[in-house]
Formats: C-alpha cells, sequence, structure tokens
C-alpha cells in the first residue's frame, strides 16, 4: 500500500503525531477532536467560511508568473501571492476558520502564541471581527523585531503578553500559551498558528490552509491546462504554509515537493532553526516530532533571522514527509533569504516576508529543467521585516 501523508484515525503521521498533553487538558483536546470534522464539513461552516476567504479576506490569491525569475532560473516559475491577503499572510485563512470553530463551540476567550506576529494579527483580526476577547502571547525578542505587529494587535482589541523565558521566542511564547490554557480550559479557546500541537491541531490547521492547494489545482488548469506542477516550494517554520500549499498533492508522486527550514548562521553552526536536518525525536507541545535537543533531552534554543521559522520543532505532518523521503528538505540561511529577498524584490517587484525569502532561497539550490513548472508560494509581504532588511541591504 502506498504510503499516507495524511493523518491517520489515531492522530498520528506515521510515528510522528499523537496528543500528548496534560491531564487538565484532556477535555478541551478530546472536545476538539470530536468537534473539528462534523463542523468543518457540514454546510453552514463551509458556507460562512468560503464567504469570508472571498469578501474579506480576498481569495482566490493569484497564481502570478513570475518571468523573470523564471528566465534566472531555467524554469516556469509561479508564485502563490498568500502575500496580498488581508493582514498580509497565509495565516489568515486558518484564524478564520478556527474562530468559526471556536464560536461554534461557545467559546468566549481566545488565546494564540505568535512568532513573526503575522498569526497574532490574524488572531487578533478575527476576534474583532467576532467581538471576542484576544489575549496574544510573544517573546520578547519578536516584540521587539517585530514591533509593528504588536502596534497592529494593540490597536486590534488584543493584550499583547511578552514572554521572558528561553530566548524570548516563539517556542516560549507557545509554552506561556499552553500554561495560560492549562489556567483556563473550560471558557478558553486555543488558537494554534500552525500545524503544531496535538492532535487534530496539525491536522485542523492542513485542511483550513488547504484552499492555498485547492486553487492552485484550478489556477494551473487555467494557465498550464495541467492541475498539477513538477515541484512546489514553500518554506516550514510549524508548517502551515506548506501544509496548505502541498494537501492536494501530497499523494501525487508526479509532483515534487521542496520544503526551506531556516539554516541560520549554518546547519553546524549552533545557530540555527534547521529542525530537519538536526532533530531527534522528541516531544514538543503535544506531538512527537522532530526536536532539535541535547542529548539530555533538553530542547536547544533554536536561532534564525526569521522570528517565523526559529522553532526547536516541526509539525507531525512534515516530519513524516521528511522521514519517507516524500519531500526534499534544504536549509537556507540567513544570508541565502536575504539575498533572495533582494532578488525577488529587483527582478519582480515584491518584496517578500523573511519567511518566504527561505523559499525563495531554495531556488539556487535545485536543478530545473526548461520545462519545469514550479509553484513557489509567498507566504507573506515583508513591511513587518523592512528594518532587518535595510540593516543587510548590499
Ligand atoms: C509570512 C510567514 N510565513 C511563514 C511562517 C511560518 O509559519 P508556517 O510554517 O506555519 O507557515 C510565518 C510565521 O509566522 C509567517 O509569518
Amino acid at each position: 500500500m502506498a504510503t499516507q501523508y495524511v493523518v491517520d484515525e489515531k492522530g498520528f503521521y506515521g510515528q510522528f503525531g499523537g496528543a500528548f498533553i496534560p491531564e487538565i487538558l484532556h477535555r478541551c483536546v478530546e472536545e476538539l477532536r470530536q468537534t473539528y470534522l462534523e463542523v468543518m464539513e457540514s454546510e453552514s461552516f463551509k458556507q460562512a467560511f468560503n464567504q469570508l476567504l472571498h469578501d474579506y479576506v480576498g481569495r482566490p490569491s493569484p497564481l502570478y508568473f513570475a518571468r523573470r525569475l523564471s528566465e534566472k532560473y531555467g524554469c516556469k516559475l509561479y508564485l502563490k501571492r498568500e502575500d496580498l491577503n488581508h493582514t498580509g499572510a497565509h495565516k489568515i485563512n486558518n484564524t478564520i476558520g478556527q474562530i468559526l470553530i471556536a464560536q461554534h463551540m461557545g467559546k468566549k476567550r481566545i488565546i494564540a502564541e505568535t512568532g513573526a506576529g503575522q498569526h497574532g494579527v490574524a488572531t487578533a483580526t478575527v476576534c474583532a471581527l467576532m467581538n471576542m476577547e484576544c489575549i496574544v502571547y510573544m517573546g520578547k525578542t519578536d516584540v521587539e523585531r517585530q514591533h509593528v505587529n504588536v502596534e497592529k494587535m494593540k490597536m486590534l482589541g488584543a493584550t499583547v503578553v511578552p514572554v521572558t523565558s528561553g530566548n524570548m521566542t516563539l517556542k516560549d511564547a507557545t509554552n506561556e500559551a499552553i500554561r495560560d490554557w492549562c489556567c483556563h480550559p473550560e471558557e478558553t479557546y486555543y488558537l494554534i498558528g500552525s500545524t503544531v500541537g496535538p492532535h487534530p491541531y496539525p491536522d485542523m490547521v492542513a485542511r483550513l490552509q488547504s484552499v492555498i492547494s485547492e486553487e492552485i489545482q484550478k489556477q494551473l488548469q487555467e494557465k498550464e491546462g495541467r492541475d498539477y506542477p513538477d515541484m512546489l516550494i514553500a518554506c516550514i517554520g510549524g508548517g502551515s504554509n506548506a501544509a496548505g500549499t502541498i494537501y492536494h498533492y501530497m499523494q501525487d508522486e508526479r509532483v515534487r515537493i521542496v520544503l526551506a527550514e531556516a539554516g541560520g548562521k549554518g546547519v553546524d553552526s549552533g545557530l540555527t532553526a534547521a529542525t530537519i536536518h538536526l532533530g531527534k525525536v522528541g516531544i514538543i507541545h503535544g506531538s512527537r516530532t522532530f526536536v532539535i535537543q541535547n542529548e539530555d533531552g533538553q530542547i536547544e534554543e533554536p536561532y534564525s533571522i526569521s522570528a517565523g521559522l526559529d522553532y526547536p520543532g516541526i509539525g507531525p505532518m512534515h516530519a513524516h514527509l521528511a522521514d519517507s523521503k516524500r519531500a526534499t528538505v534544504l536549509a537556507i540561511n540567513d544570508d541565502e533569504a536575504i539575498r533572495a529577498a533582494y532578488e525577488l524584490t529587483k527582478l519582480e517587484g515584491i518584496i517578500p516576508a523573511l519567511e518566504s525569502a527561505h523559499a525563495l532561497g531554495a531556488l539556487e539550490k535545485i536543478d530545473f529543467k526548461p520545462e519545469d513548472v514550479v509553484v513557489l508560494t509567498v507566504s507573506g509581504r515583508g513591511d513587518k521585516d523592512i528594518e532587518t532588511y535595510l540593516t543587510y541591504n548590499d
């Protein structure tokens, strides 16, 4: 039987996934597990979700043929423009879906973690839209390097809580959000921003983001006369934009999958977030997956120039895709990502998010054939990263 890349009935992707949670959260996670598919498959959810994606987010996002970049790399390169969504990234697809699920479950208080601030902004946005209380946990390092997003969250009515444990980034924000959840399990809905966490979160987030690959199928059919590309490329922090990009193609072996993780200063430098290259199987935030850890099993502090990618774990779906060799995973270092961001800006007039710049950095490491149809997801726009880009101006 062909390897399955979607979740199994126990919440696993091969050996990865599951729900390793403290007893106190068992009821909420179980309630969500029993609810999410029924809600997502209901006509009323589909109608509300699709309408908001269309009228509020601005979907479908364009599939743009990048002519000058295609010439440079010798292939037919299309960019899936998630940067053009309302709030500037793919994160809003997921928050729209989960806020509808939270509403259905009668929850009134929303908590979230954020790294780059995009998920925080997307959560604060849907909470404003639905008149819900919103508390966002964010590492203090990220509060400083993504301060524009912090101001946006506040303007949207969210409470932003700076987290000062660890190296004060995404992992630490997630720890704090889980701590809050444990203290208020009944009334709180934890709106996770990526394909991480205990089952059913990775599957739920992947399904909500799968609108990306559904659109790619239609758009390629129109532009290329076939509904599949030869290759898909996306960056991976926790894995949600990549999950959305590949969802409808995971079982289609004609489509190569390339994932770009953050190499930081280099995979062997000690300053990296290249989880799939370096990680060993462990448990992080409720899920069994690859984790960057020391010999005693202590999680190591990750590093990346990009706030959205410096996470020491990875979604269990992606761990399985990598482990089974279905996906090729490349580590893109800070300087390679910055170079790629400047290149996209100069050749196509698009300033990408630093996270997406890692996907672009993969291009120079791949041998293409001129007829290869390649789709690369630009997961977000670079507004939030302008200061970092200017610091590294070449
Ligand atoms: C623009 C953008 N792209 C990518 C990511 C990484 O997250 P994921 O791997 O879940 O897509 C983030 C996270 O904050 C982001 O803001």
